[in-house]
């Protein structure tokens, strides 16, 4: 489809947006910018982000079939707007060219051993404990106790961290609003196939945008995202400075850097809200196993006779 933006805010490709065509809404990406559009000479210009008035070519992922014509041939069915799923503001309106044969040529693989019958095996509860915060603000620290508790436990666990991930499957990704975006979509969907394994999945990123926390959120099944809010000022942050990052962030060292010169979104309503400052780690760690415990993820299925 061609694509014209019409936010102030950028247009970041992985980011989930609602697309209404015809009287129907659906969520949808940009998967790819294909090629922007110089207005004036038309010529094709290479692209990760869209500005304000800027238009381009792009492939769009839905997350339902839709009914469409192309363009060409009717401007009514072939045209979409693209809305904001925070601000519910339009933010794009688009023309539909065609319909990618990968669209309809790749199906949903059923698999016979499902997420239950993984989960009951290890005779636990899956869910995603999303960690977020400033860089600095114990994430890790505490996820790594959260964890080491759960595993004395017996509770199969796996831990995914933004330092670690970015070594390896992430290791093509900046620091930029559409590199962040993109970094925490596949964290997400990493996240969402570990709790289909059937594991208790602890995540530690900063995922400064609350878009792609929803979108993390929405991958998983009901009551099972966690979002872990540790909250911890930045004064407290670049007094802990454990790996030096602010102090040569502040000297202009490194760009982009979230609470300088890269904002971080705080949640509104996590599950859990952490104030981590004068308190020991260990006991926040407590304080969110018992959070798990007194919400039934910790009850051991078929075991103790009370299971969920
Ligand atoms: S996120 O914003 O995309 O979620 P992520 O958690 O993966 O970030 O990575 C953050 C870690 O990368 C920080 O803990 C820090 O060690 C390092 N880092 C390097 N550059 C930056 C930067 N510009 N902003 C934030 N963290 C950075």
């Amino acid at each position: 489809a061609h694509l014209i933006w019409m936010s102030d805010e950028p247009l970041l490709p992985g980011r989930s947006y609602m697309l209404k065509i015809g009287a129907k809404t659906v969520n949808a990406t940009v998967t790819d910018i294909k090629h922007k559009i110089n207005v004036n000479t038309f010529e094709h210009m290479a692209g990760k982000t869209l500005d304000l008035n800027e238009i381009a070519f792009c492939n769009l992922s839905l997350s339902s079939d839709v009914a469409f014509d192309p363009y060409e041939a009717n401007r009514t069915t072939g045209s979409f707007i693209l809305i904001d799923r925070m601000t519910n503001q339009t933010v794009g309106a688009g023309m539909v060219w065609f319909a990618l044969r990968r669209a309809t040529n790749i199906h949903w693989q059923a698999l016979d051993i499902d997420r239950k019958a993984r989960a009951d095996k290890m005779g636990q509860q899956p869910a995603v404990l999303w960690f977020t915060g400033l860089s600095g603000s114990g994430k890790s620290t505490i996820a790594s106790l959260v964890e080491k508790r759960l595993h004395a436990e017996g509770r199969h666990t796996y831990t995914l961290d933004g330092d670690n991930v970015r070594h390896g499957l992430n290791r093509d990704l900046g620091f930029t609003d559409a590199d962040r975006v993109e970094n925490i979509r596949r964290v997400g969907e990493v996240a969402k196939l570990m709790s289909d394994a059937g594991l208790i999945t602890l995540v530690s990123f900063i995922s400064p945008f609350r878009s792609e926390r929803q979108m993390a959120r929405d991958l998983m099944g009901e009551g099972e995202f966690i979002e872990v809010f540790v909250d911890t000022p930045i004064e407290e942050c670049k007094k802990r400075d454990p790996k030096g990052l602010y102090t040569k962030a502040e000297a202009g060292e490194i760009k982009n850097f979230t609470g300088i010169d890269s904002p971080y979104e705080a949640p509104e309503n996590p599950e859990i809200r952490i104030h981590n400052v004068g308190r020991p780690a260990e006991e926040v760690a407590d304080e969110i196993v018992a959070y798990l415990r007194a919400r039934g993820f910790l009850s051991v299925l078929g075991m103790d006779g009370d299971g969920i």
